[in-house]
Parts: C-alpha cells; structure tokens; sequence
C-alpha cells in the first residue's frame, strides 16, 4: 500500500537559484504513507530489526523573508518503521505553531537564522526573532518524539509511529519560556533527559532534567558571561556537560542590535560539569583549546575523570567568499555554501579528560580526517563505549558522501563511502533484538541519489560497514537532505520501557 496523505503547495518561486532550494535539497511538498511491500526492497529487511528510525529535515515551503538558510525551513519527519522483517514510511511536517500560521497566510511571517534584524513579531531561537520551525533535532523520550530547533523552540512532541503532531509538551514546556535547543540526551537506564536553552539576555543558559514519566525535575541557571553559541550538551551517569565556547557573537556590536558572530581565538573554551540534579553553584568549570563544538560522541566517567568524545572545530570562521557590503543572491549563496563546507572549517574527533580531583584537562585528537555528526548506540549514552560512527563529507558541499567508523578502544578506524552521486544523512545505530555486542546490530540511513534522484533508506551491518548495504529500501520519492536522525528501540516506542539486559554498567 502507498498513498499520499497530504499535500502543501510550495510558494517558493520555480525560478529560485538557491543550491539549498533546489536539486536534492528540493523540498517536498508530500506526505507519504508506504508499506515495504509497495516498495522496491534490494535485499532482505532482517528480522531481528525493531523499533524506528526517524530523520528530522529542514524543508522550507514559503518563500523566505531575507535569504534563506539550510536551517531554517519548517521540520519535516521521514520516519521508517521496522518489524518482522517488514517496514513502513511515513513523512509528515511538524505542525509548529509557526507552519500553522504560515499556512494559514500563505507566506512566510518570520525571516531566518540571517536576518533576525526583519522580524515583526515575536518569535524563537537565542535571538526570540525566528520562526519554531523544530526542523534540527528528533530524539525519543516517553514514548514520543521530541523536535526542536537548533537555537531553541518549543519542544514539540509527534507520535512515534503515525507522526502526528501532538504540540508543545502539554506537562513541562510552559515552565520553560526560553525552550530547548538541540541537543538534548536520554539516559538508557533511568529514563531521565537532560536538556538545555541559551537565550540571549542574562543568565545566557539553562540547564534542565525531565524524568522518565515526562515530569520536569529540575531547572536551574548558568550564567555565563555573555549570550553564547553553545550546539550540544554531554550525558554521564552522574554528570551533565555544558559548552561556554569562543565561538560567539561580537559583543558591542551585539548592544547595538547587530550580530556577528565570531572566533575568540584567545579565549579558551570552557566546559561546566555539574551534577545531573546540580545547582548552579555546584558546577565546576574546565578550560580547554579555545575551538567550537558541534556534536558530542558520547561521555562517561572513568576513575578520577570526565572523558567527552566530541567533533572539534580548531578554527571556526566565515570564508571570505562572496565579497563585502552590497551582495547579489549568488554572492549570499555563496557564503553559504563555503560557511558550511567542512574543508573549509575542518572538524575531527577529539577526546577531552576532566579530571574531577586536579581540575586539569587532557586533550587528544583522534584522528586527523575531517568527520562530523558522530553517533554511538543508545544503550551506550554515559557508558563507556566502544564505537562511533560519523560522516564524511563531500568537499565543496553540505553533503554526506560516506561513514567512517571509530574503534575507541583500538584505534582502528573503517570507512564505507556511498558512491558518486550518493550522499547520506545521519545514521543511527540499530542494535538487533537480542544483541550482546555493541554493534552487534545494524546502521541506518537515508541516502539521495543524484544520478536516479531517488532516496532510499540503507541498511548497514554495524560490525562491518565497509561490506556495504544488507538491504536497501527505495522510498517513494526523493526526499530533501536532512541531517540529524535518532533510532527508538522496539521496546521504547510506547515509553522509556528499554530491557535493562541491553545496558551495560556506567
Ligand atoms: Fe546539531
């Protein structure tokens, strides 16, 4: 069976040249349903494969106010549900508030990440100038979705399975006026997510735990010295890690309305460790290589120490491309392009180590490829643990072109590259039914392909990447490149109900 259920008529203007708007960064304009059977299967669906996995995408349906960026375009879901050797497509946009209303005037009301400075109304994001668009992050948490947007919006909660959105979180989100920002972590033994916002004014973050009965527990602030850019936030056992980085807006600039965000090479970057249910006095600042951090790996306690395996970015800047004051379209697209090819503001995985006795930190990069968006196994989140999978990027491009694997315990590192024209998003670690082994499951993804334009969905044994697709589902129609994805184990759809056989010790 395919249908589609719905449809939302783009109003972005077929003559667009945006390289974000167009080709496979399309948006769509469908919401799809499809079983495995309607759809063309290469190889075999494994059996032992369960639970969902769900890809968040920015896909803009309005023509923008100022020049439109990749992360602002409204959440759309591209979801695969797998059991008994069997899965099912969905796709659906997450009906913010901000969709709604854009909907209902048939353009858009709220400018982007760009140009906060042409608002009109109030609205999200750090600067409380952007439309909710909860187009970057898609975790589980107490049986439901939770999507949100980079700079912080309402945390808005979907249906795992039919997508449906439900709004804001009816029980917790109206107690945290300044939203959540992406990322947020879920502990695989107790249920528990932490979460975090950094809102311009004054105490520049907060940091919260939601329980696993979806019950906000503790909020608290951190002040920091100044509004910050901070992307993720790290997990252990007993612990939360809170980025201040030197990546941040021009701070007298920023008092006169204007920001520009820039490097603070002198200013090393600071790492705040607070206990999971902490006060803001209890946490305990460690510095470091002064850098930017998107994306964390994974944390855990070891001994005396704190270890954060993350993606650093050595020397975060703005291309000098697309010249100066008055700018064509092209010139803007551009600047966007070189902003976001990794070649030119190289990210590799690094391993920091807080030592909680001596307050000193160690540093080690792990390699010295280019990768970014590492993800592990969520039964690992806090733990030690062994792999991490990140992507590798087609230079000149946003653009995933393959994997590579990290073996932290040996050093040995395995890549699978996609092929010409084929690029990916992030994956995610399936971990089989019964599974002992970390990786002793799958990994998944969605791949676009340029040469067919199809979009598929790849199936990878996770102990073997480099052995290419177990199997691969074509979906029915190309989907826009998206980023971030998470994996909801069988027994976490309906709730944090995760077989403790599958976690291992902190
Ligand atoms: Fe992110």
């Amino acid at each position: 069976m395919q249908k589609i259920i719905a449809t939302y008529p783009t109003g972005i203007s077929p003559d667009n040249k945006h390289p974000f708007l167009n080709g496979l960064f399309k948006p769509n304009e469908d919401e799809y349903f499809a079983t495995s059977a309607s759809m063309k299967v290469i190889g075999e669906i494994p059996k032992d494969l369960w639970g969902i996995y769900a890809r968040n995408t920015h896909n803009q349906v309005h023509e923008s106010i100022g020049l439109y960026h990749p992360f602002d375009g409204d959440g759309m879901i591209h979801a695969m549900h797998f059991e008994e050797g069997k899965a099912t497509y969905r796709n659906r946009f997450v009906q913010t508030t901000g969709f709604l209303a854009e909907q209902a005037a048939g353009k858009s009301l709220w400018p982007g990440i760009l140009s906060p400075q042409m608002y009109t109304r109030r609205g999200w994001g750090s600067m409380g100038a952007m439309k909710d668009n909860a187009g970057t992050d898609v975790l589980c948490h107490a049986g439901k979705l939770l999507v949100s947007m980079s700079q912080g919006s309402e945390p808005w909660r979907m249906d795992p399975i039919t997508l449906e959105t439900l709004g804001p979180d009816a029980n917790w989100s109206r107690n945290i006026p300044d939203g959540v920002a992406s990322h947020y972590k879920v502990d695989p033994a107790t249920g528990e997510m932490i979460f975090f916002n950094y809102p311009e004014k004054s105490p520049h973050m907060n940091y919260g735990v939601i329980n696993k009965d979806n019950q906000l527990v503790h909020y608290v602030p951190i002040d920091l010295p100044g509004a910050r850019w901070p992307h993720d936030i790290g997990m252990t056992k007993n612990y939360s890690i809170l980025h201040d980085l030197p990546f941040f807006f021009d701070e007298e600039l920023l008092k006169q309305g204007t920001r520009r965000i820039k490097f603070h090479r002198d200013i090393p970057a600071r790492f705040g460790i607070i206990p999971r249910h902490g006060t803001s006095d209890q946490i305990r600042w460690f510095e470091g290589t002064p850098c930017h951090i998107l994306h964390i790996a994974n944390c855990y306690e070891s001994g005396d120490e704190v270890i954060m395996d993350a993606c650093i970015m050595p020397n975060p800047h703005k291309p000098n491309v697309g010249g100066h004051g008055t700018q064509t379209l092209e010139d803007g697209y551009a600047k966007i392009r070189a902003h976001l090819d990794k070649h030119n503001n190289p990210t590799y995985m690094y391993r920091w180590r807080f030592n909680l006795k001596t307050g000193e930190t160690k540093e080690q990069q792990i390699d010295d490829e280019i990768t970014e968006f590492p993800v592990m196994s969520n039964d690992y989140v806090g733990r030690a643990y062994r792999y991490s999978y990140n992507v590798l990027y087609q230079k000149g491009e946003w653009l995933f072109r393959g994997l590579k694997r990290y073996d932290m315990d040996t050093g040995k590192m395995e890549v699978y590259e996609y092929g010409p024209g084929r690029y990916g998003s992030e994956p995610q670690i399936a971990r089989r039914i019964g599974a002992v082994a970390e990786d002793d499951g799958y990994l998944l993804t969605y791949v676009n392909d340029a040469n067919t334009n199809t979009s598929e969905c790849v199936i990878l044994d996770a102990s073997a990447i480099s052995k290419g697709p177990i199997a691969r589902i074509i979906l029915p129609h190309r989907i826009s490149v998206g980023t971030h994805a998470c994996w909801v184990e069988g027994d976490r759809i309906t709730g944090e109900l995760r077989d403790k056989k599958y976690i291992p010790e902190a």
